[in-house]
């Protein structure tokens, strides 16, 4: 992220995590237990999984997706070549076609987007957001509700991640001395920010969202929401807008996603915590020992990132004063101003896209912190219901939740009263991923473990305490730092998880500091000369729950896939053998299709930018345990260090191909598809975000989609085969 994205620099992504948990300082030692959990060669499970009564496949059918059938996929498409261009390249006998672009209006009272920074600010309440990210199809049948196998007609909930200022306002975002001066320009970003509902349909072969669908609406900034669930109406969230904590205003930085077997969306919060100013220097002595170690640990502090809280005078409401976090009141409980404003943000975010004029709820069982997004796990009837979720910033954790109650199918239409059933009560857990190639979830339950009133980082209240504070129960737990997590897939083929680690640096995982779980340190020098140095091509993780049970507290766990060049050291950095048809750099989201079991890996890169824009991958994976244990030998340039770990088999061209280069200074994020498996949704998020516009000359980074001098726009495009069959294969 750079400045023009945001218009102060950005440090959402930096490690705040200080805790002493693992990495291993001990890998010799740990070197000695190797057993792994379910035996060598994963023999007995996947037999068993492959037999046909695997509950995994049952519970694909249950989802109502055809479940892929036992025979792996077959990618059956020419891989597409590296870019630097400022285009969408897709293989030889696919198309794509713009969808939703930002600006596009959801109303038929509102005008087509003007693009030049003019379009008035409450009109975004009906347009699409700025940055398109984590996305989810809702089959919509003839009666208005969910209909899981219907492929022509759906509603599509995406995210609005972000902004790029620069090219929502006239000549971009107007600051003088720090402060925001045009109120019209602040009200613009709350309402691009957000989550999109759009119904989308396919008629005469061609895909479009219908502009006057009632099901169309703008969840932002300014939408109210409940929290739910066992932090809702709890001291922590007494705010001047809501004094009894039942409610909030607005959901912000919607990253990736989830959704639920009720047909509803799931949108998370991630960098939320940059969004709000607190100034240290002022109100740390107005706080407690207890409320600074949180803030620290949620890195709440500064100006804000959009500066929105420097708007004067403020609304009766405070729309622009309640982004500051500072304890300005007299009150002891904070019911006069917006002190507890963070502890309302970070959370899941359940909205029904079937039900327009539901509130949305904040589910907060689910813990907060750096949301990516949340991914249903198998769904069984009979059995709980387990999301997987990550939380995206440098040494920070892998969490589950599993709820209390059991799946029952009568709750498929459901609605906001089954995610009360299911999202409000259940239990959460945080990952060990131990040097054995198995791993812990740990439950970050009050009075479990550390996690109590007697832990020294941080003493623990009570439930609702644990969960507005995960980071720091997590912490309390001994969870095991990764390289940034972000999406989650679960394979409907067999159950297994599968979670993005982007990339991180030297300063966050030093080579001492190297695990099972992360193991490589390398230089990744760009053809420009740049010292790349950590692991900034960042790897996937996977993992097996224990006897196939989704609520299992052990897994075994190995390495799918490393990022690397194709050119880089094949014995040390790209482990993987990957070749000039799909190796790839930091990938970010992932998503299994139920159509056709492959695994779709998307990249949101800055490291391989000096060769190629970012990228779509299709993989066909085997599971865990399919490849061998493996020692990695890095070098910092003083000290050499080998680490032993689990590296699942390389995939070959034959399973691993390039299937998408984006536009320039984009990244590929948010992946959908319609039940059938022949139309693939696809996000390009902030097109043209890396270089400073020129609004005189009109000479933008990026063209895309529109072209000519025209300023960029994220997009969702969707993906056909010419011939009309299934994607990818
Ligand atoms: Fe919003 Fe972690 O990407
Ligand atoms: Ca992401
Ligand atoms: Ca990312």
């Amino acid at each position: 992220m750079n400045d023009l994205q945001s218009l102060r620099s950005d440090s959402d992504d930096e490690s705040t995590n200080t805790s002493a948990n693992p990495g291993f300082d001990s890998i010799l030692q740990a070197r000695l237990s190797r057993r792994r959990l379910l035996g060598g060669s994963m023999g007995a499970a996947a037999l068993a999984m492959l037999g046909g009564a695997s509950p995994a496949l049952a519970a694909a059918s249950a989802q109502g997706a055809a479940a892929p059938g036992r025979k792996l996929p077959k990618l059956a498409f020419n891989p597409v070549a590296k870019s630097l261009a400022d285009a969408v390249s897709v293989p030889e006998g696919y198309r794509y076609t713009v969808l939703y672009r930002l600006g596009d209006p959801i109303d038929g009272s509102v005008g087509e987007y003007l693009n030049d920074g003019t379009d008035p600010a409450e009109s975004f309440a009906l347009r699409a957001g700025d940055h398109h990210d984590g996305m989810h199809y809702f089959g919509l049948g003839p009666n208005g509700k969910h209909h899981k196998n219907e492929s022509d007609r759906g509603l599509l909930c995406l995210n609005h991640e972000a902004i790029t200022p620069a090219y929502l306002h006239p000549n971009g975002a107007t600051v003088v001395g720090d402060v925001r001066t045009v109120a019209e320009e602040v009200l613009r970003e709350f309402y691009v920010h957000g989550v999109s509902v759009v119904e989308i349909a396919r008629a005469g072969g061609e895909w479009r969202y219908q502009r006057d669908s009632h099901f169309n609406r703008r969840v932002h900034t300014l939408t109210e929401m409940e929290l739910s669930g066992p932090a809702g109406k709890t001291p922590y969230m007494v705010t001047k807008y809501s004094p009894d904590g039942s409610r909030t205003r607005g959901t912000v930085n919607n990253c990736a996603s989830g959704s639920t077997p009720w047909g509803t969306y799931l949108t998370c919060e991630e960098n939320w915590a940059g969004y709000f100013r607190r100034i240290e220097a002022t109100d740390n002595p107005n706080r407690s020992a207890r409320e600074l170690t949180a803030f620290t640990r949620y890195g709440v502090r500064g100006t804000g990132r959009e500066l929105w809280a420097t708007v004067t005078p403020d609304t009766a409401d405070d729309l622009y004063g309640r982004w500051n976090a500072m304890k300005l009141g007299s009150s002891t409980d904070g019911s006069d101003d917006y002190r507890n404003g963070p502890n309302t943000y970070g959370w899941v975010v359940e909205i029904d896209p079937f039900s327009p004029d539901a509130t949305p709820k904040k589910r907060t069982a689910l813990g907060r912190f750096a949301h990516e997004g949340a991914w249903l796990g198998p769904v069984r009837v009979g059995h709980p219901l387990v999301w997987y979720m990550g939380c995206d910033s440098r040494n920070e954790y892998i969490y589950k939740y599993v709820s209390n109650a059991v799946w029952h199918p009568d709750d498929a239409n459901g609605g906001m009263a089954a995610g009360d059933k299911y999202l409000d009560d259940g239990k959460l857990y945080v990952a060990r991923f131990d040097a054995d190639g198995t791993g812990q979830w740990v439950e970050l339950g009050f009075g479990v473990g550390n996690v109590s009133p007697a832990n020294a980082a941080y003493g623990f209240a009570d439930q609702a305490d644990v969960l507005v504070h995960a980071r720091l129960a997590a912490d309390a737990a001994g969870a095991t730092k990764m390289d940034r997590p972000e999406w989650g897939a679960v394979n409907p083929r067999n159950g297994e998880v599968y979670m993005s680690l982007t990339n991180t640096n030297a300063a966050s995982r030093p080579l001492s500091r190297l695990d099972a779980a992360n193991p490589r340190f390398y230089n990744d020098r760009k053809t420009t000369g740049q010292d790349q140095r950590g692991n900034p091509n960042g790897h996937i993780i996977r993992f097996a729950e224990a006897g196939d049970d989704v609520a299992a507290t052990s897994f075994k766990w190995d390495v799918f896939l490393f990022g690397a060049r194709a050119t880089a050291d094949a014995a040390n950095v790209n482990i993987s053998g990957l070749t000039d048809a799909n190796d790839f750099s930091s990938p970010d989201g992932l998503w299994f299709s139920h159509a056709t079991g492959v695994l779709w890996i998307e990249t949101d890169d800055g490291a391989y930018t000096d060769v190629t824009n970012c990228m779509l991958l299709a993989a066909v994976p085997g599971e865990v345990g399919d490849g061998a244990a493996r020692t990695i030998v890095s070098s910092d340039g003083t000290s050499t260090r080998a680490v032993d770990t689990y590296v699942g088999k390389a995939p070959g061209e034959e399973n691993l191909r390039r299937f998408l280069v984006g536009p320039k200074e984009c990244e590929i994020t948010g992946v959908a598809e319609t039940p059938d498996g022949k139309a693939l949704f696809v996000n390009i998020q902030h097109p043209g975000e890396d270089t400073r516009p020129d609004f005189a000359t009109g000479s933008f980074g990026s063209h895309w989609p529109d072209g000519g001098l025209s300023r960029p726009r994220s997009s969702t495009i969707v993906i056909t085969r010419v011939d009309g069959g299934r994607i990818g294969v």
